[in-house]
């Protein structure tokens, strides 16, 4: 038996596979995210781990023989997060999170420094881990000089599971301080934001092991006390695992608290220009490129707050059939943008409002508004020198069939659906997890998926998604003059 453990934004969720990787059982344990100033986004890391403790103790509960027989466990969690330690392993404020843009001006000092594109492949973008370095530094002194270690979300998990500080090369790819090409911390990078190697934890690849569980865990959650813990991945690289997004050619996009369109490659092709994002994959020698936008399913959740009706009920009045888009516009940019636009200050829109305009009117502007995120990301992708000829679908989005249609439309590419399954980041966590207790071959262990169904674009309706999303692109730089 292997143990994903996957640290979301919204929770914490543990998966179970035996050794033919079925699932065996799977719980989460939600994670509210605290804003307290506009732009802001944070969460205590000790909510962390009394989620990561609700969930394993609810898997124990309903599978304690198989909990029982855990050999490996593999973590996957939300990118960028600065959680900053003092001296005694203690965090010494809320973690940072990765749609944080309150360090949007010590991001674009960073990036006016040649030498962090140059050594890491990707623009500095205020979610990134360094520039909310320079921002403590700057505006809580005291906590800067106290931080002894700067860990990643998922790395804190594994401090508390294991007792050590070690992080691996897809995660700290989206730091700013990783030599992406080399695989290994830049001292240069570090200096630069007056921080050392010591600073941060050793780099393994993410199939490799990285510590043990602790004794007095193991034995509390009645395990061995043997049990492998991997290197593992952050949540992008590790969803890609699942979906067995590991070979050139293979793309999935992912319906999340964010959105990502994330295509796997065996070379490192940094295209920082394109606002692409160009980290190392979870396999060795591997890298990949993605387009990130910031608020992919947050916009539809933001709607059904203010709606006062369930995500799944806005999408389930739209019916099944694909309409064209109505001329109302929805830019999606609840907490500024990264790809393409990299703008932490912009907001998102309506455009287009009638009093023709209903709630259903409302869904599908934001539906549409998402999926040409997503086109914007495609077009990065093909700035980045790669083409994409299909994509699969992951995330809680994706059980919207609806928006499936907008997206393969808006791309103009066929989007394929996974037979039932769960492929995201827990399961490509727990696929780590085996591959580091086993030594299994990771490309044998990360095969894609069966597909049950492939949705194809609606040719009828090219033209019209063509049209809107012309109007979608000129929106942004027509509002960028007038935000505040
Ligand atoms: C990737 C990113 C997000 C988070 C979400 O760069 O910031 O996809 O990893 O958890």
């Amino acid at each position: 038996m292997y143990l994903g453990l996957d640290l979301g934004t919204s929770g914490v969720k543990a998966l179970l596979i035996d050794g033919e990787q079925n699932i065996v059982g799977t719980t989460t344990a939600p994670l509210d995210v605290s804003r307290p100033h506009p732009g802001w986004s944070e969460q205590d890391p000790a909510e962390w781990i009394r989620a990561l403790e609700e969930a394993v103790a609810a898997l124990n509960v309903a599978h304690p023989a198989e909990m029982a027989a855990v050999k490996g466990i593999g973590l996957s969690g939300q990118m960028h997060g600065a959680t900053l330690l003092d001296r005694s392993d203690k965090p010494l404020r809320p973690s940072i999170l990765w749609n944080d843009t309150r360090s949007y001006k010590e991001a674009a000092e960073l990036d006016a420094d040649p030498r962090f594109r140059r050594i890491t492949g990707n623009i500095v973008f205020p979610g990134f881990t360094a520039p909310k370095l320079n921002w403590v530094r700057n505006n809580e002194p005291e906590v800067f000089a106290r931080t002894a270690k700067v860990l990643l979300p998922k790395d804190f998990l594994r401090l508390w599971l294991t007792g050590e500080h070690i992080s691996e090369m897809s995660d700290a790819a989206g730091t700013a301080w990783l030599d992406v090409q080399n695989r290994r911390w830049s001292a240069e990078l570090l200096a630069a934001t007056l921080l050392e190697e010591g600073h941060m934890p050793a780099l393994v690849e993410g199939t490799q092991r990285a510590g043990v569980l602790r004794a007095e865990l193991a034995s509390q959650w009645g395990m061995d006390h043997d049990v492998v813990i991997a290197g593992g991945a952050g949540d992008n690289a590790a969803s890609a695992c699942g979906v067995g997004t590991v070979k050139p050619g293979a793309a999935f996009v992912s319906l999340g608290t964010s959105g990502v369109l994330f295509a796997s490659n065996d070379a490192y092709l940094p295209n920082p220009e394109s606002a692409v994002h160009t980290f190392c994959h979870a396999l060795p020698g591997t890298w990949h490129q993605m387009g990130v936008i910031l608020s992919a399913t947050d916009s539809l959740n933001w709607l059904a707050g203010v709606t006062g009706h369930k995500a799944g009920e806005l999408t389930g009045e739209l019916g099944d059939e694909l309409k064209a888009p109505t001329g109302v516009v929805f830019l999606p940019y609840l907490s500024g943008e990264r790809t393409p636009h990299n703008d932490a200050v912009i907001r998102g829109g309506f455009i287009g409002l009638s009093h023709q305009t209903d709630r259903a009117a409302l869904t599908r502007a934001v539906l549409e508004g998402v999926a040409f995120a997503f086109r914007d990301s495609l077009e990065a992708l093909r700035q980045a020198g790669t083409e994409l000829s299909r994509v699969t679908s992951i995330g809680g989005g994706s059980r919207s069939g609806y928006w499936l249609k907008v997206i393969a439309t808006a791309l103009n590419l066929p989007v394929e659906v996974p037979a039932e399954g769960d492929f995201g980041a827990a399961f490509g966590a727990a696929r780590l997890g085996l591959i580091a207790a086993e030594d299994a071959d990771p490309i044998a262990v990360c095969t894609p998926p069966e597909i049950s169904s492939a949705i194809d674009p609606d040719t009828k309706l090219l033209p019209a998604f063509e049209d809107a999303y012309c109007r979608y692109r000129g929106l942004y730089p027509a509002i960028r003059g007038v935000s505040l």
